[in-house]
């Protein structure tokens, strides 16, 4: 595990090409810091807070795989035992007040405690699309939305000029501008948006996209009703489904096909791939306050356990070393959530 995270340490900070995948994106990975910091211009700096998912909840959960998983992944994840998961679920973006009625990003962020100390890390997001392709592409991105000091706003120019000219960086933002607000936490879908590989006892393996979907199906407010609800009604929403036995997700994979792309998160896979069901989350507990155990933890979608690997896309390797500075700056400064 550590072997395997020092190599991601490496691939990220060489800022190696890729080929081979797909899209065969070729990267310069800018300086982690600097990413961290252009994260703190752009949307603000909360001390304390994630520098990304910050207003959120922590909760507890219990995972049980499926005959079907354990015949694509060798991983202890899927051998039909329950497994625990430390849950976090989160609204996107820097802002600790941010409203959970508005047409944006909802994050599931997961732990699972395998056996032998092994962790399995994801950070999945309520739309099939990353807002970038590449690191460079992402910071691109946040400088030209970098607020003016005397306006306070990004200047529109340099906005469009960069979106012009990197049409990737809008596909995210059209998600949501054509999907209803999230009725729940428990109501939505969440993709890994990376390729990831699963290899079994006989070494065969295959690729895919995950999705978690809610087994009660994924429902949305109006805009009335998301109006009516307030900017503050999701910790509560998820506290009563929990109580009640009903915030539960399928574990889905998409089987990718020869020339799928699986190295760009903001190409989704084509509709209509086999789907299989991996397992079971169920949500047990929700922390009654803004404590509990996801506060100091960084979900590093790097930290896979035996049988799961990543796919060589750029933006899934250099979000470890940003995710550590991030939880570095928020525990010097007292974390909060
Ligand atoms: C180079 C690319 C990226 C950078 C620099 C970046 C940066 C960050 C940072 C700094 C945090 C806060 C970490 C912490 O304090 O623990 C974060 C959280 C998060 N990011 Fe990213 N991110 C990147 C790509 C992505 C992608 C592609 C996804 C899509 C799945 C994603 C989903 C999330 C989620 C769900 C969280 C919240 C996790 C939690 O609840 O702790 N990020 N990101």
């Amino acid at each position: 595990m550590q072997a395997k995270t020092l190599t991601y340490l490496a691939t990220t900070i060489l800022s190696i090409g890729v080929s081979g995948f797909g899209s065969n994106v070729a990267f310069a990975d800018p300086d982690p810091n600097s990413m961290v910091n252009q994260f703190e211009l752009t949307a603000g700096k909360f001390e304390g807070f994630r520098r990304s998912g910050a207003k959120g909840v922590c909760a507890s959960g219990e995972f049980v795989g499926s005959p079907e998983g354990r015949n694509i992944s060798s991983s202890s994840a899927f051998s039909g035992n329950a497994i625990p998961v430390i849950v976090r679920f989160s609204v996107g973006g820097a802002n600790p007040k941010a409203a959970d009625n508005t047409k944006s990003q909802r994050n599931l962020a997961l732990q699972f405690n395998l056996p032998n100390n092994e962790v399995w890390q994801m950070g999945n997001i309520s739309a099939p699309v990353f807002g970038a392709a590449t690191p460079e592409q992402l910071f691109g991105r946040l400088q030209s939305l970098q607020p003016d000091p005397t306006t306070k706003t990004a200047d529109p120019a340099k906005v469009k000029a960069f979106a012009d000219a990197n049409p990737a960086v809008l596909r995210q933002g059209q998600y949501f501008a054509s999907k209803a607000v999230p009725a729940s936490y428990a109501l939505t879908n969440y993709w890994g948006v990376h390729g990831f590989g699963f290899t079994n006892a006989r070494n065969e393996k295959v690729w895919g996209k995950w999705i978690f979907e809610p087994v009660d199906g994924v429902q949305t407010l109006s805009d009335e009703e998301a109006k009516s609800k307030g900017p503050n009604f999701l910790f509560d929403d998820l506290r009563q489904r929990v109580a009640s036995g009903k915030a539960s997700f399928n574990f889905n994979i998409e089987i990718a096909q020869a020339g799928d792309v699986l190295d760009n998160a903001t190409i989704p896979l084509p509709d209509g791939r086999k789907k299989i069901t991996l397992g079971v989350l169920k949500v047990v507990s929700v922390s009654p306050d803004s404590t509990g155990p996801c506060l100091n933890i960084t979900f590093d979608p790097n930290i896979m356990p035996k049988g799961v690997e990543g796919a060589p896309d750029p933006m899934l390797r250099a979000r470890t070393v940003p995710y550590a500075i991030s939880l570095g700056r928020r525990m010097t400064e007292g974390s909060k959530q």
